[in-house]
Formats: structure tokens, C-alpha cells, sequence
């Protein structure tokens, strides 16, 4: 059986590739879908693959994983280090959860040094640029047991 992986990211991502290059690289979210569907069909997994700018439809693709999702894949961008609700809604799925961050929050303001997601998430991956999503895939293709 494919088990199938939630990839979600958060506000102003889908501008990648044209936002600040500088920090984010030049890769748009459509090549990073592209290249997570190519991976996790290698690693035998499903993808789910969802940008929104609004917070509650974050919350509700994370309700919706709980009926079908083995495990999730999160870059919650600006929400990481404001959203209490985000982080109740992850703490109701009861599969694995790797936070990714393209770029090193750890090096930058230090408004973003914290992250509410993180109190949930079973591994956190900053500052390896779009390669943080394939990573985390190859992370859950294991928790998970995939086929692969
Ligand atoms: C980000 C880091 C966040 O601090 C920022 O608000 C983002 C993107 C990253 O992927 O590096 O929008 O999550």
C-alpha cells in the first residue's frame, strides 16, 4: 500500500523563486513539487502537495491528513513562529512530522530563533535550501516503513 505524505507550506512560499532570491534561492514551489512527487515515487510514497497563504486552510489540510496521511511534511513559513493553532492541529495527527525551513532561521532575526511547530515535530530541517523537503521525505520513507 502507498502510504501517502502531506507536504504544506505556509504564507508568501508561493513567491518562491522571486522572493528575496538571496535567502531562498531560485527555485519556484513548482519545482519543489516536482521534485518531491519524482522522490516519492522512488521512495514509494503518495504526495499531497499544498501552498496557502491562510492560516485555517493549513489547519484544515492538517485535519484532512488525519484521515490519510502516514505522515506530513511542514514548512509553516511566517506561521511557525506565531501559530498556537497550527501547532494544536499537528498535535491531533498522530503520524510522524518533519518541519523544514529553507533557509537557517537559526542565523537570522531572532524573532524567528523560535518556532511553536517545532514542540510537535519529530525532526527539523533549516538551511539546506529546497533539498530540506527531499530530506524530510527520505526521514518519514523510513519512519513510515515505505515500500521502497
Ligand atoms: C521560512 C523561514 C521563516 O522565518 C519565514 O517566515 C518564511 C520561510 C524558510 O523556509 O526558511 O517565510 O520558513
Amino acid at each position: 500500500m502507498t502510504r501517502l505524505i502531506y507536504v504544506l507550506n505556509g504564507p508568501n512560499l508561493n513567491l518562491l523563486g522571486k522572493r528575496q532570491p538571496e535567502i531562498y534561492g531560485h527555485e519556484t514551489l513548482a519545482d519543489v513539487e516536482r521534485d518531491c512527487r519524482a522522490l516519492a515515487g522512488e521512495l514509494g510514497l503518495g504526495v499531497r502537495f499544498h501552498q496557502s497563504n491562510r492560516e485555517y486552510e493549513i489547519i484544515d489540510w492538517v485535519h484532512a491528513a488525519r484521515e490519510d496521511a502516514a505522515g506530513i511534511v511542514i514548512n509553516p513559513a511566517a506561521f511557525t513562529h506565531t501559530s498556537v493553532a497550527i501547532l494544536d492541529a499537528l498535535n491531533a495527527f498522530d503520524g510522524p512530522v518533519i518541519e523544514v525551513h529553507i533557509s537557517n532561521v537559526h542565523k537570522r532575526e531572532a524573532f524567528r530563533h523560535h518556532s511553536f511547530v517545532s514542540g510537535r515535530a519529530d525532526g527539523v530541517i533549516a538551511g539546506f535550501g529546497t533539498q530540506g523537503y527531499l530530506l524530510a521525505l527520505r526521514r518519514l520513507a523510513h519512519l513510515v516503513g515505505a515500500a521502497a
